[in-house]
């Protein structure tokens, strides 16, 4: 197998050139790498090149790699030329699962055969995906944040047939592009941080469905709320915090009663002792290093600067 060290890829593919697949070649353009892509809109490469070029100023801002250029944009005419050379390939096509089906069926019969293929669905599992490629092993779930030239986060997750030196290799290749992946070992649907955003979706609409309160009382409860201590940790380091001296026990202790409350049309699960404990000393391990107060303080400290970048911004008076 001669796939070069993931610090070392020059020549990116991408398929699908809409929010995310624009996004996505906007941050490996970033990376001084060569970018070929391809989209069968008819209007797709103008409003790609477009779009590039409305974020340069921004991926300038973040910090250009040597050899960076919105030159380096081949946009091509059709999948297989746009594939062909290509060292890596991000899908971003329509979230379907019979347009995911065949393209990563064709990406995996046009490209080099060491090339990695990696898909940006928001929630389908590569084993259910990758059924009609002759290669599943070199394919990952790799799912991204919008913008994913500024967002950090992508959750790369293997299907039951991809290799794990294949995983290992697309962790590799984001963080030396300067993302936070996150490697899952389990492939479960909506992977991590959708299940999540999910569940606070769900409610949302069910709280606008039963007329329980408005947009703007949603937005708000959210902005000066709960999306500002999300900014800066985690949510169990948060109700670690939330828990006083005694931690996340104390929380458990104090509000574990209300999980069965009507507090959300989401069923609760079971607060076994085993649930409880997992939460209680995931919470210890993650926060170790620090005192509590130590954490109190940061969080305090990063607050206040981040509510005073943000009030410095017209974005944060928006609707106010
Ligand atoms: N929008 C988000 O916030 C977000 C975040 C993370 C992941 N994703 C995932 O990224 C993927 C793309 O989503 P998006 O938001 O960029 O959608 P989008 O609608 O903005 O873009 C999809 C692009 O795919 C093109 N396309 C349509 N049929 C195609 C085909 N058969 N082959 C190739 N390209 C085709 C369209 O012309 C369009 O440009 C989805 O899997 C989505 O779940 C989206």
């Amino acid at each position: 197998m001669s796939r070069p060290n993931p610090d070392a890829v020059k020549r990116i593919a991408v398929i699908g050139t809409g929010v995310i697949g624009g996004g996505w070649a906007a941050h490996f353009l970033r990376q001084g790498m060569q970018v070929a892509a391809w989209d069968p809109a008819p209007n797709a490469e103008a409003r790609l090149r477009e779009r590039i070029g409305a974020v340069w100023p921004k991926l300038a801002q973040l910090g250009l790699r040597p050899g960076a250029s919105p030159d380096n944009l081949q946009f091509h005419s059709d999948l297989a030329s746009a594939v062909a050379g290509a060292e890596f390939i991000q899908e971003s096509v329509p979230e379907r699962l019979p347009i995911k089906i065949e393209t990563l069926k064709n990406i995996d019969a046009a490209c080099p055969p060491d090339a990695l293929i990696a898909s940006s669905t928001s929630g389908y599992a590569m084993t259910e995906m990758a059924v009609q490629t002759r290669h599943p092993e070199r394919c990952v779930v790799a799912h991204p944040f919008n913008p994913p030239y500024i967002m950090p986060l992508v959750e790369v997750v293997a299907g039951q047939k991809t290799s794990p030196t294949a995983l290992q290799w697309a962790v590799d290749f984001y963080r030396a592009t300067g993302k936070q992946p996150l490697k899952l070992n389990k492939e479960v649907p909506g992977f991590v941080a959708d299940r999540i955003m999910e569940a606070v979706w769900r409610e949302i609409l069910h709280m606008l469905d039963h007329n329980m309160a408005t947009v703007e009382e949603i937005e708000a409860s959210v902005r000066y709320g709960p999306g500002l201590r999300w900014a800066l940790m985690g949510p169990l380091t948060v109700l670690h915090l939330g828990g006083g001296e005694g931690g996340m026990a104390h929380l458990i202790h104090q509000f574990g009663p209300s999980l069965k409350a009507p507090w959300t049309f989401l069923e609760a699960p079971e607060l076994t002792d085993e649930l409880a404990n997992t939460v209680i000393d995931g919470c210890r391990q993650l926060t170790a290093e620090k005192t509590l107060r130590e954490l109190e303080d940061e969080r305090d400290d990063l607050l206040i600067r981040l509510i005073e970048l943000l009030d410095s911004s017209q974005l944060w008076h928006l609707g106010r």
